[in-house]
């Protein structure tokens, strides 16, 4: 359940609310934005504080600027895209704090949107400078958080403006916690968790967790990868975690333990992909490290050789096999609830001449388990969809995000959600029993 004030406890009527949004969204070289996502996420927030007679001041992040000068970085787009968006007129003001930005904020009326330049663009934002709030706050009688991707940073516009103003909480936000917090402790079970990325030190406090309270674990991608050279397979030139291989062994352990006590699955690769290199010209194969499911057809009925089961020194793990992939499938057929975080293969990688992107097979078929196969599919668990790579994947196959149950705005701030942490964001907001 949420526990801070939403903006539907808030006295709206006439004031001027300022709203850290978080409209961090790619825009490609030409200034055109790819994926409105996360705009589109906060307009509900934007059209109840428009409605409610009250005057709206966006401010944001964008990038990663190394100075003021990173014209890459401007918020200017965006305001375009919330014209769209609003069908309202959205002053762009070049600067978020100064004469120009505070002298508009005093002539604004009921209704009227402003957004101003990125946060960023000062050195104050990230360095969590109370002085560089209050400049912020000035004009403005309340503060509304809409900022879930950036929750999990403590910064100026994040949790030093909710010292100065009434803070609440935008419905994007409040969603956002409710839907991660009552899937990690009260979930429709089972609970079915899927993680892969890159990398094991990442997910460390995630993996720990579930590995106390989820019904089934699958390790995909190439976090997988040091999970198999934790329990001595092969894994030959593979991207793996050296310093992590310890804590891989730990986990597997104390999943190991839960296995033998109760009924509990922490599920690792059976077979993988394997190739020279992750270019698309590559020769791929299927490498069948159970050692039992698979027969090297080359060599049938004869017995397989050795290389049917091994990766070569030479070779590279780049997604999960097909026998792996449809036992994902089938376990999530069984849960009610899913968490998704991280995709099972290099899905980046384009296909060549328009052809099926090389190393997307295991996570298309994961995304089967997630969202059925045929319309109308009820044997699917309500999916939670986390972490920039996976929401990426997600976005690029046309209709997918529409199909699943809740897909994060927030890359950092959902995975340390998830692992149980506390967001600042949220935290510096009003409880709701004040
Ligand atoms: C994100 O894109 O995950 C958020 O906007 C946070 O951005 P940051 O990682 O640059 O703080």
């Amino acid at each position: 359940m949420f526990t801070k004030k939403t903006i539907f406890q808030a006295d709206l009527a006439n004031k001027t609310v300022l709203v850290r949004a978080d409209f961090n969204v790619p825009i490609n070289d030409l200034g055109v934005i790819t994926d409105d996502y996360r705009i589109r996420k906060a307009l509900p927030t934007i059209e109840h504080i428009r409605s409610s007679g009250a005057k709206v001041v966006l401010i944001s992040h964008l990038g990663r600027p190394a100075n003021n000068q990173d014209a890459a970085c401007s918020l200017a787009p965006i305001a375009n895209r919330l014209e769209d968006l609003l069908h309202a007129q959205v002053s762009f003001i070049d600067d978020c704090i100064g004469t120009e930005a505070k002298q508009k904020i005093s002539e604004m009326q009921p209704g009227e949107v402003v957004l101003l330049e990125n946060l960023r663009y000062y050195p104050e934002e990230e360095a969590n400078d109370m002085h560089f709030a209050k400049k912020l706050a000035k004009g403005c009688d309340i503060f509304v958080q809409e900022c879930f991707g950036v929750a999990h940073r403590a910064h100026a516009s994040i949790v030093q403006i909710p010292k100065i103003l009434p803070s609440f909480a935008g419905l994007l936000l409040a969603k956002e916690v409710d839907t991660i917090t009552e899937a990690i402790h009260n979930p429709r079970r089972p609970l079915a968790i899927i993680i892969g990325g890159a990398k094991i030190s990442d997910k460390i406090e995630l993996l720990n967790l579930f590995i106390d309270k989820a019904d089934y674990i699958a390790v995909v991608g190439a976090m997988a990868n040091t999970f198999l050279l934790a329990e001595g397979t092969s894994v030959g030139s593979s991207l793996v975690e050296k310093d992590a291989v310890h804590t891989a062994k730990e986990l597997l352990e104390k999943a190991n333990k839960r296995m033998k006590k109760e009924r509990f699955t922490f599920y690792m690769p059976q077979d993988v992909v394997v190739a020279k290199g992750k270019a698309n010209t590559n020769q791929t194969r299927v490498v069948d490290i159970d050692n039992h499911t698979w027969a090297d057809i080359s060599h049938y009925p004869k017995k397989p050789t050795n290389q049917a089961y091994s990766v070569a020194a030479d070779e590279r793990i780049l997604d999960i096999g097909p026998m792996t992939a449809s036992a994902i499938k089938g376990a999530l057929s069984q849960a009610q609830t899913a968490i998704w975080n991280g995709t099972a293969g290099m899905t980046e990688i384009q296909g060549l001449h328009g052809a099926a992107a090389p190393f997307s097979h295991g996570t298309r078929v994961i995304t089967e388990g997630l969202i059925g196969q045929h319309a109308g599919d009820k044997n699917v668990p309500y999916t939670i969809v986390g972490g920039g790579d996976t929401v990426g994947y997600v976005e690029s196959v046309s209709g997918l995000r529409e199909q699943l149950g809740h897909v994060s705005t927030g890359g950092g701030a959902s995975l340390e959600l998830l692992s149980g942490q506390k967001l600042p964001g949220v935290e510096a907001l009003l409880d709701s029993e004040q």
